[in-house]
């Protein structure tokens, strides 16, 4: 059996049973084994996931070696390494040059990657996706990707949220993605439905996020062009009720990142140690578990699922 052959049921059952799978990101090296604490101590399938926002602008090393330090923590019943927003255009307009970092994610064990090609035309981003999807399936590896615009970490402001959720400006489009979905043979999807990135520059950095709704018609609609699950960007403070909605209706994988970044920074900049700041993760991350998702002993759940099929 490949390597994502157990993972990708896994997901499918998530997605058709109503059960979401979060994955954190990782701005410091430390945040891995409290992310794989809190999994455990749930027994919660969720994943631990490296953009290159974290390399360029945070303190991870690299890939491989968030990777290596996964490892020392990980425990394949419950957790899965995913490589977050590889852009070909990042967050503030620069060509990325895509393919090593891939590759670097594939090589160093990574289970799931994602390749985001939003910010180019629908043609290219089938193109760039495609490419990714031949380059991980050979190796056995899941790949995500990104259409219509998770917007917030460009710099500068966003546009007033009401106005943009109003307006569903940049809101994936059904068609399209039934198009792209069958065109690229990718196996989750990142849509945009209302949720917004929390910022990662400047002041935004600090400040709560807007408190984000979700458009649950269009996930239905995108659920059913697909047939894929779905991924959840900008998962942190969006409204309760939204949330639970969008798990009910196709969203199978939430990525949170503020949520967890922002408490760790408070309690090193006030002098903490790093043991006083996994503590704050681990906690933060076991109430999201429990009191937000419900999803304690969802690892076992999905397991029975996939072994009754
Ligand atoms: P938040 O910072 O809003 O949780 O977004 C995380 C994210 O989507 C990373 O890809």
């Amino acid at each position: 059996m490949k390597r994502s052959d157990r993972l990708a049921r896994l997901v499918r059952a998530a997605a058709r049973n109503g059960i979401v799978i979060p994955a954190f990101n990782v701005f410091y090296m430390p945040l891995i084994k409290p992310i794989c604490d809190a999994l455990k101590a749930h027994d919660t399938l969720g994943m631990v996931e490296i953009s290159r926002i974290e390399i360029q602008k945070f303190e991870v090393p690299s890939i491989s070696a968030a990777a290596e330090e996964y490892r020392k923590y990980a425990d394949p019943k419950v957790t899965a390494l995913h490589l977050d927003h590889i852009p070909v255009i990042d967050e503030d307009g620069l060509e990325v040059n895509w393919h090593p970092l891939i590759e670097e994610g594939i090589q160093s064990g990574y289970d799931s990657v994602m390749i985001d090609a939003s910010r180019l035309p629908f043609e290219e981003n089938v193109e760039i996706t495609a490419e990714v999807v031949r380059m991980a399936h050979t190796e056995g590896v899941l790949v995500e990707a990104e259409l219509g615009s998770v917007l917030g970490h460009e710099t500068g402001p966003l546009p007033p949220y009401e106005e943009l959720f109003e307006s569903k400006a940049g809101f994936t489009d059904p068609e399209q993605a039934r198009e792209f979905v069958k065109r690229t043979n990718v196996d989750w999807l990142s849509v945009s439905v209302g949720s917004v990135h929390g910022a990662i520059a400047g002041a935004a950095k600090n400040e709560a996020k807007v408190e984000a709704r979700l458009d649950i018609e269009r996930i239905r609609q995108l659920r059913d062009a697909t047939g894929v699950p779905l991924v959840l960007h900008g998962g942190s403070g969006i409204r309760l009720e939204y949330v639970r909605e969008a798990i009910a209706n196709g969203i199978a994988k939430i990525n949170i990142a503020t949520d967890i970044r922002q408490p760790y920074d408070r309690v090193l900049s006030s002098g903490g140690s790093i043991e006083e700041g996994q503590k704050v993760v681990f906690e933060t991350i076991s109430d999201i578990i429990v009191n937000r998702y419900g999803i304690q002993g969802s690892a076992s759940r999905l397991e029975r699922l996939i072994t009754s099929q």
